[in-house]
Protein backbone atom coordinates (compact mmCIF):
# COMPACT_ATOMS: atom_id res chain seq x y z
CA UNK A 1 0.00 0.00 0.00
CA UNK A 2 3.03 2.39 -0.77
CA UNK A 3 1.82 3.68 -4.04
CA UNK A 4 1.94 7.60 -3.51
CA UNK A 5 -1.28 8.17 -4.93
CA UNK A 6 -2.55 7.05 -2.15
CA UNK A 7 -0.99 9.26 0.48
CA UNK A 8 -3.87 12.43 -0.77
CA UNK A 9 -6.64 9.71 0.32
CA UNK A 10 -5.29 8.58 3.13
CA UNK A 11 -5.12 12.11 3.92
CA UNK A 12 -8.57 13.20 2.94
CA UNK A 13 -9.95 10.19 4.75
CA UNK A 14 -8.51 10.55 8.05
CA UNK A 15 -9.09 14.56 8.08
CA UNK A 16 -12.21 14.22 10.13
CA UNK A 17 -10.37 11.58 12.51
CA UNK A 18 -10.38 12.86 16.24
CA UNK A 19 -10.50 11.83 19.93
CA UNK A 20 -9.91 7.85 20.46
CA UNK A 21 -9.55 5.97 17.30
CA UNK A 22 -9.65 2.42 16.64
CA UNK A 23 -7.63 1.56 13.41
CA UNK A 24 -8.88 -1.97 12.30
CA UNK A 25 -6.15 -3.37 9.86
CA UNK A 26 -3.16 -0.94 11.06
CA UNK A 27 -0.30 -2.63 8.66
CA UNK A 28 2.69 -0.97 9.45
CA UNK A 29 0.87 2.30 10.36
CA UNK A 30 1.24 3.91 6.97
CA UNK A 31 -1.62 6.11 7.99
CA UNK A 32 0.12 7.60 11.27
CA UNK A 33 1.78 10.98 9.54
CA UNK A 34 -1.99 11.67 8.65
CA UNK A 35 -3.79 11.83 11.10
CA UNK A 36 -4.87 15.46 12.89
CA UNK A 37 -4.22 16.90 15.78
CA UNK A 38 -7.44 16.63 16.88
CA UNK A 39 -6.61 12.83 17.48
CA UNK A 40 -5.75 11.89 20.98
CA UNK A 41 -5.01 8.58 21.33
CA UNK A 42 -5.25 5.40 18.60
CA UNK A 43 -5.69 1.95 19.50
CA UNK A 44 -4.02 -0.03 16.48
CA UNK A 45 -5.87 -3.43 15.98
CA UNK A 46 -3.81 -5.65 13.27
CA UNK A 47 -3.16 -9.71 13.51
CA UNK A 48 0.31 -9.67 11.78
CA UNK A 49 3.27 -9.74 13.72
CA UNK A 50 5.25 -8.64 10.51
CA UNK A 51 3.16 -5.69 10.53
CA UNK A 52 3.87 -5.02 14.69
CA UNK A 53 7.46 -4.64 13.63
CA UNK A 54 7.20 -2.82 10.59
CA UNK A 55 5.11 -0.01 12.44
CA UNK A 56 7.65 0.43 15.20
CA UNK A 57 9.41 3.53 14.06
CA UNK A 58 6.23 5.05 12.62
CA UNK A 59 4.45 4.47 16.22
CA UNK A 60 7.52 6.40 17.76
CA UNK A 61 7.20 9.30 15.80
CA UNK A 62 3.37 9.42 16.17
CA UNK A 63 2.55 12.81 18.11
CA UNK A 64 0.11 10.77 20.13
CA UNK A 65 0.03 7.35 22.18
CA UNK A 66 -0.48 4.57 19.95
CA UNK A 67 -1.09 1.05 21.10
CA UNK A 68 -0.77 -2.01 18.92
CA UNK A 69 -3.13 -4.84 19.79
CA UNK A 70 -2.30 -7.83 17.72
CA UNK A 71 -6.15 -9.41 16.99
CA UNK A 72 -8.34 -10.14 14.21
CA UNK A 73 -10.82 -7.05 13.24
CA UNK A 74 -13.55 -9.60 13.85
CA UNK A 75 -12.41 -10.05 17.75
CA UNK A 76 -12.04 -6.91 18.99
CA UNK A 77 -12.75 -6.88 22.50
CA UNK A 78 -13.26 -3.40 23.41
CA UNK A 79 -16.39 -1.49 25.44
CA UNK A 80 -19.16 -0.83 23.65
CA UNK A 81 -19.42 2.74 22.31
CA UNK A 82 -15.82 3.13 23.55
CA UNK A 83 -14.52 5.16 20.72
CA UNK A 84 -14.98 8.21 18.83
CA UNK A 85 -13.53 6.93 15.55
CA UNK A 86 -13.37 3.87 13.63
CA UNK A 87 -10.47 4.09 10.24
CA UNK A 88 -10.51 1.26 8.04
CA UNK A 89 -8.06 1.42 4.87
CA UNK A 90 -7.27 -0.77 2.13
CA UNK A 91 -8.39 -3.19 4.92
CA UNK A 92 -11.94 -4.39 3.81
CA UNK A 93 -10.16 -6.77 1.23
CA UNK A 94 -8.07 -8.76 3.19
CA UNK A 95 -10.49 -9.24 7.02
CA UNK A 96 -11.83 -13.40 6.15
CA UNK A 97 -15.16 -12.31 7.55
CA UNK A 98 -16.12 -8.61 6.78
CA UNK A 99 -19.07 -8.34 8.15
CA UNK A 100 -18.06 -9.68 11.50
CA UNK A 101 -15.83 -7.09 11.70
CA UNK A 102 -18.19 -4.30 10.41
CA UNK A 103 -19.93 -5.26 13.47
CA UNK A 104 -17.31 -5.11 15.99
CA UNK A 105 -16.74 -1.75 14.49
CA UNK A 106 -20.44 -0.56 14.91
CA UNK A 107 -20.39 -2.02 18.26
CA UNK A 108 -17.04 0.22 19.79
CA UNK A 109 -18.47 3.55 18.05
CA UNK A 110 -19.90 6.04 20.40
CA UNK A 111 -23.23 7.14 19.26
CA UNK A 112 -22.51 9.82 16.65
CA UNK A 113 -19.05 8.06 16.14
CA UNK A 114 -17.93 8.07 12.92
CA UNK A 115 -16.41 5.09 10.75
CA UNK A 116 -13.87 6.66 8.04
CA UNK A 117 -12.94 4.32 5.47
CA UNK A 118 -10.72 4.27 2.02
CA UNK A 119 -11.31 0.95 0.66
CA UNK A 120 -10.51 -0.54 -3.09
CA UNK A 121 -13.77 -3.05 -4.18
CA UNK A 122 -15.27 -4.15 -7.25
CA UNK A 123 -15.13 -1.80 -10.14
CA UNK A 124 -18.62 -0.77 -11.95
CA UNK A 125 -17.46 -1.40 -15.29
CA UNK A 126 -18.21 -4.95 -16.41
CA UNK A 127 -14.94 -5.43 -18.23
CA UNK A 128 -12.82 -4.38 -14.91
CA UNK A 129 -15.25 -6.78 -12.93
CA UNK A 130 -14.58 -9.38 -15.38
CA UNK A 131 -10.93 -9.50 -14.99
CA UNK A 132 -11.56 -8.79 -10.58
CA UNK A 133 -12.69 -12.02 -10.31
CA UNK A 134 -10.56 -13.86 -12.48
CA UNK A 135 -7.50 -12.90 -10.62
CA UNK A 136 -9.26 -12.85 -7.34
CA UNK A 137 -7.72 -15.76 -6.30
CA UNK A 138 -4.20 -15.18 -7.39
CA UNK A 139 -4.28 -12.35 -5.60
CA UNK A 140 -5.45 -13.75 -2.39
CA UNK A 141 -2.68 -15.99 -2.58
CA UNK A 142 0.20 -13.41 -3.31
CA UNK A 143 -1.27 -10.62 -1.44
CA UNK A 144 -1.80 -11.95 1.99
CA UNK A 145 -5.79 -12.86 1.16
CA UNK A 146 -6.26 -9.24 -0.29
CA UNK A 147 -9.33 -9.54 -2.54
CA UNK A 148 -10.04 -7.78 -5.55
CA UNK A 149 -13.51 -8.13 -6.14
CA UNK A 150 -15.42 -7.10 -2.73
CA UNK A 151 -18.49 -4.69 -3.42
CA UNK A 152 -17.49 -1.62 -0.17
CA UNK A 153 -20.60 0.29 -0.29
CA UNK A 154 -22.72 -3.12 0.26
CA UNK A 155 -20.43 -4.40 2.61
CA UNK A 156 -20.82 -1.34 4.79
CA UNK A 157 -25.02 -0.90 4.38
CA UNK A 158 -25.28 -4.77 4.91
CA UNK A 159 -23.69 -4.38 8.48
CA UNK A 160 -26.00 -1.48 9.06
CA UNK A 161 -23.81 1.89 8.56
CA UNK A 162 -25.18 4.70 6.59
CA UNK A 163 -23.11 6.11 4.41
CA UNK A 164 -22.84 9.97 4.83
CA UNK A 165 -20.95 10.51 2.08
CA UNK A 166 -18.88 8.08 -0.30
CA UNK A 167 -16.62 9.09 -3.19
CA UNK A 168 -16.17 6.47 -5.80
CA UNK A 169 -13.45 6.56 -8.42
CA UNK A 170 -10.59 5.02 -10.22
CA UNK A 171 -7.84 5.98 -8.35
CA UNK A 172 -4.87 7.95 -10.63
CA UNK A 173 -1.70 6.16 -10.66
CA UNK A 174 -2.91 2.69 -9.39
CA UNK A 175 -4.42 -0.19 -11.79
CA UNK A 176 -7.76 -0.58 -12.39
CA UNK A 177 -8.03 -3.73 -11.10
CA UNK A 178 -6.99 -2.40 -7.61
CA UNK A 179 -8.20 0.82 -7.80
CA UNK A 180 -11.75 1.36 -8.00
CA UNK A 181 -12.12 3.55 -4.14
CA UNK A 182 -14.88 4.39 -2.13
CA UNK A 183 -13.74 6.51 0.42
CA UNK A 184 -16.09 8.59 2.92
CA UNK A 185 -17.91 8.63 6.06
CA UNK A 186 -20.30 6.24 7.37
CA UNK A 187 -22.53 6.20 10.55
C1 LIG B 1 -3.51 -4.16 2.44
S1 LIG B 1 -3.08 -4.07 4.10
C2 LIG B 1 -3.58 -2.40 4.52
C3 LIG B 1 -2.85 -1.88 5.71
C4 LIG B 1 -3.23 -0.46 6.16
N1 LIG B 1 -4.62 -0.40 6.58
C5 LIG B 1 -2.97 0.59 5.10
O1 LIG B 1 -3.85 1.41 4.83
O2 LIG B 1 -1.85 0.62 4.57
C6 LIG B 1 -4.35 -5.08 4.87
C7 LIG B 1 -4.14 -5.24 6.36
O3 LIG B 1 -5.23 -6.00 6.89
C8 LIG B 1 -4.70 -6.82 7.91
N2 LIG B 1 -5.64 -7.91 8.23
C9 LIG B 1 -5.72 -9.15 7.67
N3 LIG B 1 -6.67 -9.85 8.28
C10 LIG B 1 -7.22 -9.06 9.22
C11 LIG B 1 -8.24 -9.23 10.19
N4 LIG B 1 -8.92 -10.38 10.30
N5 LIG B 1 -8.52 -8.20 11.02
C12 LIG B 1 -7.83 -7.03 10.91
N6 LIG B 1 -6.86 -6.81 10.02
C13 LIG B 1 -6.55 -7.81 9.18
C14 LIG B 1 -3.38 -7.28 7.34
O4 LIG B 1 -2.52 -7.81 8.35
C15 LIG B 1 -2.87 -5.99 6.72
O5 LIG B 1 -2.13 -5.24 7.64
Amino acid sequence: MAFPALDEERRVCLSRARGRVLEVGFGTGRNLPWYPKAVERVVAVDPSGESMKLSRRRIAHAGFPVEYVRLAGEDIDAPEHSFDCVVSTFTLCSIPDPAAALRQMRRVLKPGGELLFAEHGLAPDRGVQQWQHRLNRLQKLLFGGCNLNRDTRKLLTAAGFNLEAADEYYVPGVPKLAGFLTRGVAT
